[in-house]
């Protein structure tokens, strides 16, 4: 419970923040039907849990933070033709490039977001904080996807079988 708060907390403040685009991240969809902001947000939330599980020691803010500015890269990568390629590669790049032109970022935060695609981008996150939200982003991102697979399955079936 607390953790949940302060993960609201955090979350308010990123979004009332003066140059804030946060609200544009519901708009995009990341997997799925999982918008970017709810992924964000999950992937803020499995951070805390896996910080708190293992006894990590971290910065609670700087990690939330991170975590819920890792995808900041406000523009939806599935639209094809709009110079999007090689999203997976570039988009961390994007997303610290918006990050830190709407906030104050600490060198965690920075590290947290250009990091989070490890190993796929090759070099590794540099503190606890980026590792875990690495470790959070592909978590929820199987999940996410796996949920979309399922359903897809489930109509397929019924379309087959009625
Ligand atoms: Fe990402
Ligand atoms: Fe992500």
């Amino acid at each position: 419970m607390k953790n949940f708060k302060s993960i609201k907390r955090v979350l308010e403040e990123v979004r009332q923040d003066s140059k804030s685009r946060f609200k544009q991240t519901r708009e995009y969809i990341q997997h799925g039907n999982t918008s970017v902001m709810k992924h964000c947000i999950a992937v803020a939330y499995v951070s805390v849990m896996i910080a708190n599980k293992l006894h990590i020691r971290v910065d609670k803010k700087s990690l939330i933070r991170g975590a819920l500015l890792h995808d900041y890269f406000l523009y939806d990568w599935h639209e094809k033709g709009a110079g999007h390629q090689l999203h997976g590669f570039k988009h961390p790049y994007f997303a610290l490039r918006n990050a830190n032109r709407d906030f104050k970022l600490s060198d965690i935060e920075q590290n947290v977001i250009l990091r989070h695609m490890f190993p796929l981008t090759p070099i590794p996150p540099k503190c606890r904080e980026a590792w875990i939200v690495c470790m959070a982003d592909k978590y929820c991102s199987t999940k996410e996807t796996m949920y979309t697979v399922k359903k897809y399955a489930n109509n397929a079936f019924h379309f087959v079988f009625g």
